[in-house]
């Protein structure tokens, strides 16, 4: 593990705050509403307690975890950012890689700033591609079609976006794209050298794969014209069907957070699915993924491999997960505070936190292979 004088994620956000310029540290950091679910995300797990268990032989450990036939060495991925490269310079290929590097998957957003062809090409393995539905139906399947041509074997939609959010924090901070430069806004980004002089060098970021089809869009880079293109409203059942067929390899739908949604994904004949509230940020008072996780388990168990993302800051958080019947996880805002803080090798570090953790508490509960957790290792009263 690389020596370092940060322990926890708490720490490395404080020290990603320090570096980020406020308007992008608040759009990374911030969710819907009042905050309430970010807040649960965190609670939900910290409401779990595990059992200890000793008396068995736990010296060999194993966390990898085997998804779609390939085998991970590591039970957590990376979540997709869009406009990752904004809270970081080149966050998206630095997530690529280190994915490449320690062997787990990295989830390209639809809105990410890099294309689908630049990122596949650094982690063609490790690669996942993460669609919105489109407002028009020749974007979605154009998107598919580069997916599928750069060699990408799982394709996840996100549903979780009928209408964008209202997200206090941008909204006070006059987010928008281009950047309107308020004087506010110039002393922000002055205050920030690192951020700005790696910005100016690598340029400003924008919406890479949606480049080609913004022609209609007043503008390349307007933030209103990218949601306009993510917007699910007009998401069913069928049309999902249809996405699909056209994809013909390993589907994951992102954003369920009920039973009857985790069925409808099963009629739909998609491979898994991501519990997730988009970390807080769509519906403030949605339950917490892992409060919700054990209903949609008993709904839809075995016959969807079943993920979980939302509020994981830690090993402790993984096992916890997996205890409550995930099969595997991922985070996002971690990933991006560890780049924020320590640049390029932040996010293994982060990696090498969660990864570490999990083995010991693994130890500590008495169980040899991650694998094998269940309810059983969730203390309960009585
Ligand atoms: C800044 C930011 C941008 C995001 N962009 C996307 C996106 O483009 N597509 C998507 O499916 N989810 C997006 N999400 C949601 C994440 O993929 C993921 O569900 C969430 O971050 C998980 O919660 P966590 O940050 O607490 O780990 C975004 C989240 C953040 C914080």
């Amino acid at each position: 593990m690389t020596p370092n004088k940060y322990f926890t994620l708490d720490e490395l956000r404080s020290r990603a705050k320090t570096r980020i310029p406020k308007l992008a540290f608040d759009y990374l950091d911030g969710g819907a509403g009042n905050e309430a679910n970010i807040h649960r995300n965190r609670s939900g797990f910290g409401n779990i307690t595990l059992q200890p268990e000793y008396l068995r032989n736990v010296t060999e450990r194993n966390q990898k975890i085997t998804l779609f036939g390939h085998t991970y060495d590591a039970p957590i991925g990376i979540s997709p950012i869009g406009l990752a490269n904004l809270i970081w310079p080149n966050a998206d290929k630095t997530l690529a890689t280190m994915a490449k590097k320690r062997n787990i998957p990295y989830l390209l957003s639809a809105v990410g700033t890099s294309t689908i062809e630049e990122i596949s090409d650094i982690a063609p393995d490790h690669t996942w591609f993460q669609l919105y539905i489109p407002g028009k139906d020749y974007i979605c399947f154009d998107l598919i079609k580069r997916a599928k041509e750069s060699g990408i074997k799982v394709l996840v939609l996100t549903v979780d976006i009928p209408e964008p959010s209202i997200r206090l924090r941008d909204l006070r901070n006059n987010f928008t794209l281009p950047f309107k430069m308020t004087p506010r806004i110039i002393m922000d980004i002055v205050r920030k050298p690192r951020w700005a002089i790696s910005t100016l060098i690598n340029g400003i970021p924008r919406f890479e794969n949606m480049v080609p089809y913004m022609q209609e869009a007043a503008d390349k880079q307007s933030l209103n014209a990218a949601q306009v293109l993510q917007t699910s409203a007009r998401l069913s059942e069928d049309l999902i069907k249809q996405i699909r067929d056209s994809w013909g390899g390993t589907f994951v739908i992102k954003g369920i957070l009920s039973p009857k949604s985790a069925q409808a994904a099963m009629r739909i004949g998609a491979d898994g699915i991501i519990v997730s509230n988009h970390g807080g940020r769509q519906l403030d008072s949605a339950p917490s993924s892992i409060e919700t996780l054990p209903r949609i388990v008993k709904a839809v168990e075995p016959r969807l491999t079943i993920m979980l993302d939302s509020g994981i800051r830690c090993g402790t958080d993984i096992i916890k997960a997996f205890a409550s019947g995930a099969s595997f996880t991922f985070s996002g805002r971690s990933f991006m505070f560890g780049i924020g803080a320590l640049d390029e090798q932040g996010a293994e570090f982060v990696l090498d936190l969660m990864v570490n953790e999990v083995d010991k508490v693994l130890a500590q509960i008495g169980c040899k292979d991650i694998m094998e957790l269940d309810r059983e290792y969730i203390w309960q009263d009585g």
